[in-house]
């Protein structure tokens, strides 16, 4: 009698393991796919992705004010056709000004071109102003020049290399209304007291990744980033020279100078939009080597002009709860 039902039970009990086993692997398997097939679904828009954003998302609530976009290219003139033909489509854009800062000034059948797609994607009664922005010398500190006659208050900064879909840019845009004094965009970016080495460079640089990690920056980068034109001037007129003259002189680090520089006047950090990133150019000087050095040399070097660190360090990010999936 016992031995039977030992054995009864042990047949069982390996019965209902393998059923657990079985279980497991197709519950494994489905998350497999459906996981897969997230990712295709979320690939497949990857060419001209951010053409195909719905409209209506922004179209229930028109923007009554405009930004300009401030673009800052160098060479490319295919990547400054591809980004402005699609800015020149999103709502709120009120003018745009190209940063120019080659040698030649901008071919004639360019400046059509550009005229040509604004034109033609003003037809909504909307008119937006193309202005170039001709620079003798070629110094990261013109983006930032400050192009006297900006209608608007809010300056879209902008690589020429990145596009961000209008639903995006939008965003953001209604996120710089609720706090203009702040800097609101798309790459964030941290920097880490370091004191503990107990060496002279106290501050260390950190790209996506830590971000990613701790859930946390302290800067946005003016490669994709709102901010008032005011700071524009304080970057020219205000900030201390030597600042400039770095930047100028190492080819680096314009974007950490805005960031020290609306950080120091604000005494906050800034805000961190979600938005949907579309890298339309090869990759730029952030994959060249002993790019962290050279930041975490620029954010100890501004620091110490300053006589503090003035960026402040935050977590939270801004996004549209209609596009959150669950809450
Ligand atoms: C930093 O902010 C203070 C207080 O607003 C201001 O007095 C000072 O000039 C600013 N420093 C720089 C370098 O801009």
């Amino acid at each position: 009698m016992m031995r039977t039902s030992l054995f009864s039970r042990r047949t069982i009990r390996q019965g209902a393991i393998s059923a657990v086993g079985s279980v497991k692997i197709k519950l494994l398997l489905a998350c497999v796919i459906v996981f897969t097939l997230i990712a295709l679904v979320g690939r497949t828009p990857s060419f001209k992705g951010w053409k195909h954003h719905d409209a209506s998302l922004y179209r229930s609530s028109p923007p009554r004010k405009k930004y300009a976009l401030l673009i800052n290219t160098w060479k490319r003139n295919d990547l400054l056709k591809q980004s402005i033909s699609h800015y020149a489509s999103c709502p709120g854009l009120g003018s745009i000004h190209i940063v120019w800062s080659e040698p030649d000034p901008p071919a004639d059948s360019l400046v059509k071109f550009l005229n040509h797609v604004i034109q033609s994607d003003s037809k909504d009664g909307r008119k937006i102003e193309l202005k170039f922005d001709i620079n003798k010398e070629d110094s990261l500190n013109n983006r930032f020049k400050g192009i006297k006659d900006f209608k608007t208050e809010a300056v879209f900064s902008i690589d020429d290399d990145v596009i961000f879909p209008c639903t995006s840019v939008e965003l953001a845009f209604s996120v710089w209304q609720t706090a203009p004094d702040t800097m609101v965009g798309f790459v964030p970016r941290l920097h880490w007291d370091d004191r503990s080495k107990g060496n002279q460079d106290n501050y260390v640089y950190r790209g996506w990744w830590s971000v990613w990690w701790t859930g946390t920056y302290s800067m946005v980068l003016s490669k994709a980033a709102f901010f008032h034109k005011k700071y524009l001037s304080l970057y020219t007129h205000s900030m201390p020279s030597s600042i400039r003259e770095y930047v100028t002189k190492n080819r680096n680090c314009e974007d950490i100078a805005m960031s020290f520089l609306v950080a120091n006047a604000t005494g906050s950090p800034p805000i961190w939009v979600k938005g949907k990133i579309f890298e339309i150019g090869s990759t730029g000087i952030s994959s060249l080597g002993g790019h962290t050095e050279k930041r975490s040399h620029c954010v100890n070097l501004f620091a110490a002009e300053y006589g503090r660190m003035p960026l402040v360090s935050t977590s939270i990010k801004a996004m549209d709860s209609r596009s959150s999936w669950f809450w």
